[in-house]
């Protein structure tokens, strides 16, 4: 894997499966002057992801890859990611669980963006789950990538409280404007230990 030298940015893949906002969030936070990082790479298991349009939009180079068969799916990347000299991978609402294999091949340089407070709530509708439950707090997660789901070492955690009035859309809502805050914090964090 190549490490940046000197005045070089990080090049950072973005991996999604969806509506793209921390992407488009991201790859905003790239183009402030000082960044460490560029975005050299999306890689989206969606054909029709919303978010691919921010990657075409900023002229990011972008893979679209057919995860019917995971084995071949992971190959395909790990040789996008070598010929695009990534150094990290971001994952931002991308919805397939990686191998040990890829994750050890990887070098553990891969990092999650997860709706909620973990361990509380991994996998999906986590913020419905906190309000049945009658949580205080929902909230969002950036850790490390393990082989396990939504598992790994937490970088960074922001807790959001849920409002009595809350409905799923003004919680996912609120707490993704949160996201958005806490992921370039713990992108720098994790970059400036590079
Ligand atoms: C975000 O809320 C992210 O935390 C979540 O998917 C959404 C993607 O939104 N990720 C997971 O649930 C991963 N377990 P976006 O496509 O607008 O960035």
């Amino acid at each position: 894997m190549q490490r940046s030298i000197g005045f070089k940015k990080i090049n950072v893949a973005i991996f999604i499966s969806g509506d793209g906002s921390n992407l488009k969030n991201l790859i905003y936070h790239s183009h402030k002057k000082n960044s460490k990082f560029k975005i050299a790479l999306v890689i989206s298991n969606v054909q029709k992801a919303k978010g691919l349009n921010y990657a075409i939009k900023f002229k990011i180079k972008n893979k679209i890859v057919n995860y019917s068969n995971f084995k071949d799916a992971e190959k395909k990347i790990l040789i996008e990611l070598k010929k695009n000299k990534i150094n990290l991978i971001c994952l931002a609402g991308f919805m397939k669980i990686l191998s040990k294999k890829f994750i050890k091949n990887f070098n553990h340089n891969i990092i999650n963006i997860h709706p909620s407070l973990l361990p509380k709530y991994k996998g999906l509708n986590t913020h419905q789950r906190a309000m049945d439950d009658k949580e205080k707090y929902s909230g969002c997660t950036v850790h490390y990538v393990s082989s396990k789901l939504d598992s790994g070492k937490i970088i960074l955690q922001k807790k959001v409280k849920i409002l009595k009035n809350d409905t799923l859309k003004i919680l996912s809502n609120r707490v993704l404007k949160h996201e958005h805050l806490l992921y370039p914090k713990a992108l720098n964090k994790v970059l400036s230990n590079l």
